[in-house]
C-alpha cells in the first residue's frame, strides 16, 4: 500500500494579495486620510472626484476625471489599488474611447495583477469579429475600439458581448464565449440567455483571480416602454433545467439544490438592465454573530484544481475565510459547492472533517446567506466606464442578456482582463517565470509596448 501524498498547502496571504501590509498610501499620506477625495485631486487634478458608496452594503466608489489612458505614478498607483482594497468596487466613469485604446486598458490593470492569458481559441478574431458586427448594425464604420499597438491582439483581452456576424447579414448573440458548451448559459426563450451561476474568477486554482476589470464600449441603452427595464419582463428560469442539464454526468449535479431558499435567491434580484450582479462576501461575514465569524476562521477546505484529482489525492487546503492584508477585511471566500463542476467537471470542495453531503449543505447554507438581498447590489454599467471588482470580496453573477439583436441599442460589448497575484505601484511587472507558469498557467510579462503607448 502506499501512502497517500499529503495534500499542498493553502496559498499564504501574501501570495494571494502580495506582501504589503497595511494601505500603500500610508506611505505618502502620512496622517492625511489616504484617500479622501482632497488627495485624489492633489494626485490627478482638481477635475478629479468621488461618488460613493454605490451599494448599500457600503462598498463601490465611481471616480470621475480620471483618465485611464495615462501612466500612472506609484503614488497614484497607491492610491488606486488602496481604493479597490477598501472599495471591493471602482469605476472609472467617463473615458474618451476615441481615445482610450485596449493597450492603456492593458498598461492600467498591469497594476492591479498579471493579467490571465486567456487561450489564443477564444480571442483569436474575436474583437474583429465584434467590431465588424457593431459595424453590420450600425451600418457605418468607426463603433470600434482600437486594437493594441504591436501585438495586434493581446492574450489578456477578452470580450464580453451578445453581438457577432452571422453569414446571412443578420446578428445574433453568442456571449460571451461563442464556442463553449456551458450548460448552466441557456437560452431560456428566443429573446433571452441567462445564467444564474455565482461565483468567484477561478475559484478552484490555488491563487484565484484578485480581480476582474471591463473597459464597458456598449451597454444596452434600449428600454421597454412599459417596464422601463431592457427586458420587459424577468426571464422564468427552471432550476432543473439548469443544474440538471443532459450534459452532465448522471450524479454529478452539483450544482443542483434542493434547498428552496437557495433557489429562490440565486433568482431573486437578478438585473434587468444587464447589471452585473454582485454580493457583497465582506458584509456578509460582518453580519454573523461573532461566536460563528470565529467558527468559520477556523474552517478549512480542501480544493482541486483538475477533474480527478479528488480521487488521485492531488487538492490543496483552502481557508474559507480571507484577510485582506492591506485592508485589514476579511472576507467569506467562494462560498459555492459546485460552481467549477458545472463549466469544467471539476470536484467541488470538501471541508475538512465533513462528508461530501455534510459538505454541500453547509456551503448551500452560507451562499444563501450571502445571497440575501441586504448584501446584494446590480451594478450598472455605461459606456465608457473602466469597472474593476475585487474577486475576493465578492461573489458575481452575469445577466439575463437579449439574443438575436438587430440594433445598437441592445449591444452589449465589454473587453475583460482578469488579474492574479501582487499588485505593482511600477511597471513592467517582474512576475518570476516559475509563479506565472504555475498559477496562470501560462507566461505573461508586460508587452513593452504598451509601456510606451502615449496618452494624446
Ligand atoms: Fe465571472
Amino acid at each position: 500500500m502506499t501512502a497517500a501524498k499529503p495534500l499542498r498547502a493553502a496559498a499564504s496571504a501574501e501570495e494571494v494579495f502580495g506582501t504589503q501590509h497595511g494601505l500603500f498610501s500610508r506611505a505618502y499620506a502620512g496622517d492625511d486620510d489616504p484617500l479622501s477625495e482632497a488627495r485624489l485631486k492633489a494626485l490627478f487634478g482638481p477635475q478629479a472626484a468621488m461618488e460613493g458608496p454605490l451599494a448599500r452594503t457600503g462598498v463601490g466608489c465611481r471616480f470621475h476625471g480620471v483618465d485611464v489612458a495615462r501612466q500612472l505614478s506609484a503614488e497614484q498607483a497607491a492610491y488606486l489599488i488602496d481604493a479597490l482594497s477598501m472599495h471591493s468596487i471602482i469605476v472609472f466613469a467617463g473615458q474618451d474611447l476615441r481615445r482610450v485604446s485596449l493597450a492603456h486598458f492593458e498598461r492600467f490593470a498591469n497594476h492591479f495583477g498579471a493579467p490571465q492569458p486567456v487561450p489564443k481559441v477564444v480571442t483569436e478574431g474575436v474583437v474583429d469579429a465584434v467590431n465588424e458586427a457593431l459595424t453590420q448594425i450600425t451600418g457605418q464604420e468607426g463603433e470600434r475600439v482600437e486594437h493594441l499597438p504591436v501585438p495586434p491582439e493581446s492574450s489578456a483581452l477578452y470580450t464580453v458581448t451578445n453581438v457577432e456576424p452571422v453569414k446571412d447579414g443578420s446578428v445574433r448573440v453568442l456571449t460571451p464565449r461563442p464556442r463553449a458548451r456551458n450548460p448552466s448559459r441557456q437560452d431560456i426563450s428566443e429573446e433571452v440567455r441567462c445564467e444564474v451561476l455565482w461565483h468567484t474568477d477561478q475559484d478552484h486554482e490555488r491563487i484565484a483571480c484578485n480581480t476582474t476589470m471591463f473597459l464597458v464600449h456598449k451597454h444596452p441603452a434600449a428600454r421597454d416602454a412599459a417596464s422601463g427595464n431592457w427586458l420587459g419582463s424577468y426571464p422564468e428560469v427552471d432550476h432543473d433545467t439548469f443544474y440538471r442539464h443532459p450534459d452532465l454526468p448522471e450524479g454529478m449535479e452539483h450544482f443542483h439544490t434542493t434547498d428552496a431558499r437557495l433557489v429562490r435567491l440565486r433568482q431573486q434580484h437578478l438585473p434587468l438592465n444587464a447589471e452585473t450582479a454582485f454580493a457583497d462576501t465582506v458584509a456578509a461575514f460582518e453580519a454573523l454573530p461573532g461566536a460563528e465569524r470565529e467558527r468559520l476562521e477556523q474552517i478549512r477546505m480542501v480544493k482541486y484544481e483538475r477533474p480527478g484529482d479528488d480521487v488521485d489525492g492531488k487538492g490543496y487546503y483552502c481557508p474559507l475565510i480571507r484577510t485582506n492584508p492591506r485592508s485589514g477585511r476579511r472576507m467569506i471566500y467562494s462560498p459555492v459547492y459546485g460552481s467549477r463542476f458545472v463549466l469544467q467537471n471539476i470536484p467541488p470542495p470538501q471541508i475538512e472533517g465533513m462528508s461530501k453531503a455534510e459538505t454541500k449543505a453547509f456551503l448551500d447554507e452560507l451562499e444563501a446567506h450571502c445571497l440575501q438581498p441586504r448584501f446584494r447590489y446590480n451594478h450598472l454599467h455605461q459606456e465608457g466606464d473602466l469597472v474593476i471588482w475585487d474577486d475576493y470580496a465578492l461573489l458575481h453573477c452575469l445577466p439575463p442578456v437579449k439574443i438575436g439583436i438587430t440594433r445598437l441599442e441592445d449591444a452589449r460589448l465589454y473587453y475583460r482582463i482578469a488579474t492574479k497575484g501582487a499588485p505593482r505601484l511600477t511597471l513592467p511587472r517582474q512576475d518570476s517565470r516559475e509563479w506565472l507558469l504555475e498559477n496562470l498557467k501560462d507566461t505573461y510579462s508586460t508587452p513593452a509596448e504598451i509601456l510606451e503607448v502615449g496618452s494624446a
